[in-house]
């Protein structure tokens, strides 16, 4: 996380930030947004589970997401497993690199992220940039002391922790598995298969929404920093060399961008650049990085991201993922610090051809080209009856080291003898004996290993941030209120259904509403429960947008009152178009200010 241009932008909070997340964090439990895992038990660090008001939240910000970045970008969807065997990982670098810096600490024994102690306890931010040497340095230079129990940590190795979770395939041990660490790998492994499906026409792109699991060294920031947390990744296969993003569509949209040497500069922060101003400036270097970035702008703001609480910042070099060439992260404000919620990785062809290396399968695609094209080609074809007494047991090795010098350096093949080398020894071979020749061939395409680009939303982190940018506190006829300013698209409920009183019909009219409501696919809770206010109330807490009352002229005239939740203002509505109403209401076709 970095300092940047705003106000309380440092990684100390103060009290009246710390009282927010204070509050959320009350509110989520008592209302059921999130609750810690198992606290019968104690607990334990790391895992939440989703509560009545936080499943829907969820699933209605998974499912805005499937509806752009799958359905509308015409992408194909998967559902892997969450458990791999460890050839997959070994390819893929995470058993050797996918690594934080640990800490621990000798008063208490508790685990610490070395780098999170540095940026708690000094003006460095992105401390994980830096080898553990020299955080083990700042933490004894600046006479850094464990949070937990105060002994000093001066002189402690920090030292690197694999963040994966290791289990067994089967019984015994001989079959090593490991719980996905990102959903990625279930789609790079696949990719054989998934770029039949997609026609070998590039680009395509491929999605998942799923969990990952991380052994975090220490949790926290309630659902910021888990070990099991859901994903939704888009893995965006192109030609490096001919695909473009249709950047058309977002060329205007303004992007807050916190780019690498914006962040090494003294007096640097955040600008804001159009799309296309940034890949015109260079800030953005991939098309395909700043058109998701674009497209993902307002999609943040759609679910409730704050805009004013929002940037994208640039990885700086020693922080990038070892399968990354470049990264902007989207991060949003909570409580005082930046936290990422989302990476927009430039992972080339990295993946593929570690898998490609490792499994001995083709991970390239086949491009045909619109006409045939016909090219030179080297070729060789040794003569073996010169080759083998000359050379012996290696005469076959060099045969091939012929073939692949002639399609490298076909100039060297020139003059008499030409040399290869095999298992380090040079060998001389009379070029006569080599059989090497330059052919004319007709070819119909080439094999392209496409590069990725991918963006990787973290769900909780949005959920989350949702939660505290939503918040808000206010007064409504003299009473305290806390209330949650979600779009009515992405709240857990739309719509709460009250009967002014229990009696006289008004209930049964009130639930035949709620049952209409409920078949028209709309989200409804009924409540009956109590004096109205404090229904109006129990549904502002939990950011209902709407709420309906049938009261004694509903029974009389066939309309209900709709109460709009952030201004409390109240509109007449008649029953028969109540629910096409609600529906227009919910996706932002009508405003409530136009009733
Ligand atoms: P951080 O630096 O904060 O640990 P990261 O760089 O490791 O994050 P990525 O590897 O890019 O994160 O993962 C992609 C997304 O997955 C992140 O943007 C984030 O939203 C989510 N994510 C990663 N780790 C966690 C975690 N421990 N808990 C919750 N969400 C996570
Ligand atoms: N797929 C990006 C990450 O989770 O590391």
């Amino acid at each position: 996380m970095s300092g940047g241009d705003r106000p309380g932008t440092g990684h100390r909070t103060d009290g009246g930030v710390a009282s927010e997340i204070d509050r959320i964090a009350e509110l989520a439990k008592r209302r059921g947004f999130f609750i810690q895992t198992a606290s019968v038990y104690g607990g334990v660090g790391g895992f939440y589970t989703y509560g009545p008001q936080g499943t829907p939240l969820k699933d209605s910000i998974t499912d805005s997401w499937r509806d752009l970045f799958v359905t509308r970008q015409g992408n194909m969807e998967v559902d892997a497993p969450t458990v791999m065997p460890e050839a997959v990982f070994d390819a893929s670098g995470h058993l050797d690199t996918f690594d934080d810096m640990i800490l621990e600490c000798p008063g208490c024994d508790g685990s610490h992220r070395a780098d999170h102690l540095v940026e708690d306890n000094t003006d460095i931010d992105e401390a994980e940039s830096l080898p553990p040497a020299e955080v083990g340095e700042i933490i004894a230079d600046n006479d850094i002391v464990c949070p937990t129990c105060g002994v000093a940590l001066a002189g402690e190795p920090v030292e690197e922790f694999n963040l994966m979770f290791e289990t067994n395939i089967g019984p015994g041990t001989a079959s090593p598995g490991y719980l996905r660490p990102e959903t990625a790998q279930g789609i790079f492994v696949d990719f054989p298969q998934l770029a039949e499906y997609a026609r070998n026409q590039l680009p395509f792109g491929v999605a998942q929404v799923g969990r990952a699991y991380r052994n975090e060294i220490s949790p926290r920031k309630a659902l910021v920093r888990v070990r099991e947390f859901s994903q939704a990744e888009l893995e965006q296969f192109i030609d490096p060399e001919t695909d473009e993003p249709p950047l058309d569509r977002v060329a205007d949209v303004t992007l807050p961008l916190y780019a690498a040497r914006q962040q090494e500069a003294d007096d640097g922060g955040v600008k804001s650049l159009t799309v296309q101003e940034a890949v015109d400036s260079g800030v953005i270097e991939s098309d395909w990085i700043a058109f998701y970035l674009g497209l993902a702008r307002d999609w943040y703001e759609s679910i409730g991201v704050d805009m004013d609480r929002f940037r994208y910042r640039q990885h700086l070099p020693g922080e990038l993922s070892h399968y990354a060439a470049d990264c902007w992260d989207a991060e949003t404000e909570i409580g005082g610090d930046w936290v990422e919620v989302t990476g927009f990785a430039y992972r080339g062809s990295y993946d593929l051809d570690k898998h490609a290396d490792h499994s001995g399968e083709s991970f390239s695609v086949f491009k045909q080209y619109d006409e045939p094209v016909t090219v030179e080609r080297p070729t060789v074809d040794p003569d073996m009856s010169e080759l083998g007494p000359a050379f012996g047991g290696v005469a076959a090795d060099i045969a091939d080291a012929l073939a692949e010098r002639a399609g490298r350096d076909p100039d060297a093949f020139a003059g008499e003898t030409v040399t290869v080398v095999v298992d380090d020894e040079r060998y001389d071979v009379p070029v006569e004996h080599t059989g090497f020749a330059v052919e004319e061939v007709t070819e119909s395409g080439e094999h392209v290993t496409p590069h990725v680009v991918e963006p990787s939303f973290g769900l909780g982190r949005l959920v989350y941030t949702v939660l505290v940018h939503a918040y808000r506190e206010d007064q409504v006829d003299g009473d305290d209120r806390q209330y949650l300013s979600v779009p009515p698209a992405v709240a857990p409920t739309t719509v709460g259904v009250f009967p002014l009183m229990d009696r006289d019909g008004l209930d049964e009219y009130a639930r035949e509403v709620a049952g209409q409501l409920r078949s028209a696919g709309l989200s409804v809770t009924y409540d009956e429960a109590g004096a109205i206010g404090r229904r109006y109330r129990r549904q502002d807490e939990v950011g209902t947008p709407f709420c309906v009352t049938i009261d004694y002229d509903t029974l009389e005239a066939d309309t209900v009152t709709v109460r709009e939740r952030d201004s409390t203002d109240q509109r007449r509505v008649p029953t028969a178009e109540l629910a096409e109403t609600l529906g227009l209401l919910r996706d932002g076709d009508l405003l409530f200010d136009e009733l």
